[in-house]
């Protein structure tokens, strides 16, 4: 039996995660660690949520000794590391919290993880790491070089405080492999896209601006470029690296489909208009382009070719079909997305934007 700590499991690619790890491992104990922040929401996890191998415990990752004493507890032999302040536009607003949360919360962890398993007669042997982390680190690639792609080796060079606070967190945990040889993991992941994403990143924030005819407030000229990947074949790619991935490796994870936002945005436009019943694309006129998002990293594109030749990996979803599923769930599920955007975070949405 394995004891596995999903962190960030209330979250929108955590709580795939956890879904995917709860089904398909009836034999495993996955404990959901998670300090429920704005982003975080357990109606994402409502379908697993009575299931005998699944806990979920309220706590935040800085809280070394809450983690200790849980790893002791549930004797903890995995660890999928997930949780973080995940929003570009906050952490250029609140740089302290993504440096708390994502730097010494995984700090946090690891520390945790080794002290724990350096208690056992069998120490590291068959436990594992697992710090997932985001294309981001490597900076920006640009626009008119189209073969230029981020490999493992890519050098980091991280823009904002969000990419800056996860370039040190994946220094950390290469370096409690490199010091003290625990067996680490590290993964870096294109933008994902899905069901129950935080409706403050694009593309769920936009498929509800248009259905309530609110304008889409479009960075610079939306001729950046991001690579999408449907969320559950991240989470299908989380669960075999965790599995079979080599120790003290990276792998990068994308699925090879690069879009500049307003590309994007008008197949999101068109998608929401013809499965609303109305005229595809009579929204175009609420895109608005606002101020940009300041550093805004031109392009991101991942070459994964070692995942697929190592380990088989591949996307198992074409983009139009990620896209439909995608705005059909969100059109689908009004109430969870009234749920977040109704309170506190409507005002906080409003303070954001008006000033654009
Ligand atoms: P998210 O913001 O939707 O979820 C983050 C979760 O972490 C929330 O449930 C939140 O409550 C929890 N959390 C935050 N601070 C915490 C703390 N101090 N203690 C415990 N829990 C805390 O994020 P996401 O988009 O699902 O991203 C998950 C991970 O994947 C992050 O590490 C992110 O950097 C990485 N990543 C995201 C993407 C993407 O496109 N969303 C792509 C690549 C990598
Ligand atoms: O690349 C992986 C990263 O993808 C993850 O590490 C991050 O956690 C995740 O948030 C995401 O970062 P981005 O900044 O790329 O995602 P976001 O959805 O915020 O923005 C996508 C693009 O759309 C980006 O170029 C900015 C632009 N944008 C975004 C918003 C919210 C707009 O033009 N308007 C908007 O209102």
């Amino acid at each position: 039996m394995k004891s596995i700590i999903i962190t960030g499991g209330a979250g929108f690619i955590g709580s795939h995660v956890v879904r995917l790890f709860v089904n398909k491992y009836p034999e495993y104990r996955i404990i959901n660690v998670d300090k429920l922040t704005y982003a975080g929401n357990l109606a994402n996890l409502k379908d697993i949520e009575d299931k005998p191998n699944y806990r979920f415990v309220k706590a935040d990752i800085c809280d070394f000794d809450t983690i200790y004493a849980l790893m002791q507890e549930e004797h903890v032999d995995g660890v999928i590391h997930l949780a973080a302040e995940s929003h570009v536009d906050r952490s250029i607003k609140d740089p302290f919290t993504f440096a708390r949360t994502n730097v010494m919360g995984t700090l946090s962890m690891l520390q945790a993880a080794k002290l724990y398993w350096e208690t056992l007669p069998e120490k590291y042997e068959g436990k594992r790491f697992y710090h997932i982390s985001t294309d981001e680190v490597y900076g920006a690639l640009r626009l008119d070089h189209p073969e230029e792609l981020f490999t493992e080796t890519t050098k980091y060079q991280p823009h904002s405080p969000y990419s800056a606070s996860k370039a040190s967190s994946d220094h950390f945990v290469r370096a409690f492999h490199d010091t003290y040889g625990m067996p680490t993991i590290v993964t870096n992941c294109s933008n994902n896209y899905g069901p129950y994403q935080f409706p403050e990143k694009l593309i769920p924030l936009f498929i509800n601006n248009i259905r309530h005819r609110k304008p889409l407030p479009v960075y610079g000229k939306g001729e950046n470029v991001r690579d999408w990947l449907f969320v559950e074949d991240h989470a299908r790619a989380i669960d075999l690296i965790f599995h079979k991935g080599k120790v003290a490796e990276t792998y990068n994870i994308g699925g090879f489909n690069e879009w500049k936002n307003i590309d994007i945005i008008k197949v999101v436009i068109n998608t929401v208009d013809r499965l609303l019943g109305r005229k595809e694309g009579e929204d175009m006129d609420l895109i608005t382009f606002v101020t940009d998002r300041a550093g805004h990293d031109l392009r991101y594109a991942i070459d994964s070719r070692k995942l697929k030749t190592e380990l088989g990996w591949e996307p198992s979803l074409q983009f139009e079909e990620g896209i439909e599923r995608t705005v059909r769930w969100y059109l689908d599920n009004q109430e969870w997305m009234d749920n977040i955007t109704s309170g506190e975070y409507e005002k906080y949405y409003e303070s954001m934007y008006s000033n654009r």
